[in-house]
């Protein structure tokens, strides 16, 4: 008889936001009438630019015709989508890369998941806490978190980076080695953000001891602020320490659509068992071919879309209409004295849960006495406990609804 991969019997009960959506269910089919309103998961609610809609279209018209019909594509992307990102999100902002440098992909879960794969097997893993979980489970899957420890909530060999209120949710630097630091920017969950001069700590640290930085960049696209970075190569040196990650599917729309794209620096080196340097792009690279076989041409095409001059204006009123829902709940929630993060350059909200619930209990509350569906602080980690999140990617009536239900409440 076959045996399995023992490490998946060390993940913990079911994925998160898997979790959320059977209470939900539950919920509903006990109380068929009640009008939920989902702030959960963040998935986005508006229809795609018109703009990706019309290239979509006319991609597909294409593909209808025999003499411009396209098979597999080249599994990194195509070129005019791979030159449309290099030229605005990176050129425009001072920072080179090169074609081969950029891997476009189904998203951004998918590859922040995969990347781990191509590490060695002892790597010591740093995550924010709280983090986003496909970090964590992902290296749980691969056999480096350790045990499970059930009284700390936290893997035995998984190195975790506090953020609370206290450190203003911006990580201390490791006190142990590690070599791999995932890092999210803005937060997923708690929405806040570093400065240039906090990042290059970072960077610091990384060429300091060789480690490699995994900076998930998904909503690089709600940065409201001017002093901001919008991507970590904006640290000096930092493509020699670090990989990105960005998605289409917060800032376009994509969450079903799926397209986003990972940057492996070439400068960027790690050491084979001898010792000698070996290119890590080259490595996503022979990974990326052999078991991906490219983003739909028609996705590909919507994705460009984006960088047209309507296409900007569109995201841009896209990612206004999700802020103005951002600041909807924060200041809403301020309103009622609770103490609230996050939501200024993210479009996520990040609570104090009010009397001292616990995060589980506040999602029930919430659900039970308001019908509103949130994310509870500690599904992210034992740091989130007491936490509370909620999204600005619902509609602008849902989102002004749930601020009053909430406003109802006695917190
Ligand atoms: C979240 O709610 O944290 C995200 O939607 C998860 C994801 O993008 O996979």
């Amino acid at each position: 008889m076959a045996t399995i991969n023992q490490n998946f019997l060390q993940l913990q009960g079911s994925y998160l936001f898997s979790e959320i959506a059977k209470r939900r269910t539950k919920f509903i089919e006990e109380n068929p009438n009640a009008q939920i309103i989902s702030l959960g998961i963040g998935d986005v609610t508006r229809g795609l630019p018109e703009a990706v809609t019309k290239a979509m279209h006319s991609a597909v018209d294409e593909l209808a015709q025999s003499n411009s019909f396209r098979g597999y594509g080249p599994e990194q992307g195509y070129d005019f989508l791979l030159e449309a990102i290099i030229q605005n999100d990176y050129k425009a902002r001072g920072i080179d890369l090169q074609m081969n440098e950029v891997f476009v992909s189904d998203g951004s879960k998918c590859d922040v998941g995969n990347i781990q794969e191509i590490f060695s097997q002892d790597a010591v893993v740093a995550v924010q806490d709280p983090v986003y979980p496909v970090y964590v489970d992902t290296n749980v899957m691969a056999g480096r978190s350790g045990s499970f420890n059930k009284e700390k909530n936290q893997y035995e060999n998984i190195v975790y980076l506090r953020c609370d209120a206290d450190n203003n949710f911006k990580p201390e630097l490791p006190s142990r080695k590690v070599d791999l630091i995932y890092l999210c920017y803005p937060n997923n969950p708690t929405g806040m953000t570093l400065t240039k001069e906090e990042l290059k700590k970072w960077v610091d640290y990384a060429k300091e001891n060789n480690s490699i930085i995994l900076f998930d960049s998904a909503y690089e696209a709600f940065i409201q602020e001017e002093d901001v970075p919008h991507s970590i190569y904006e640290v000096e040196g930092a493509k020699e320490v670090a990989i990105e990650f960005r998605s289409f599917s917060k800032t376009a729309g994509f969450t079903g659509v799926r397209c986003a794209y990972t940057v492996v620096p070439r400068e960027l080196k790690a050491k084979d068992a001898d010792g000698n340097d070996v290119t890590v792009a080259d490595l996503w690279n022979r990974r990326h071919t052999t078991k991906f076989n490219g983003v739909s041409y028609v996705t590909q095409r919507g994705a460009a879309a984006i960088y047209s001059p309507e296409g900007k204006e569109q995201i841009n009123s896209l990612v206004d209409y999700y802020m103005t829902n951002a600041g909807i709940i924060r200041d809403g929630l301020k309103s009622l004295g609770l103490d609230v993060y996050g939501g200024v350059n993210a479009p996520y909200i990040w609570l104090k849960t009010p009397s001292g619930l616990d995060s589980w209990a506040f999602f029930d509350k919430l659900l039970g006495e308001a019908n509103i569906v949130g994310t509870p602080g500690v599904g992210f980690g034992q740091a989130g406990q007491g936490y509370f999140r909620l999204t600005a990617f619902g509609s602008r009536e849902n989102t002004e609804a749930a601020v009053e239900r909430i406003r109802k409440l006695s917190l």
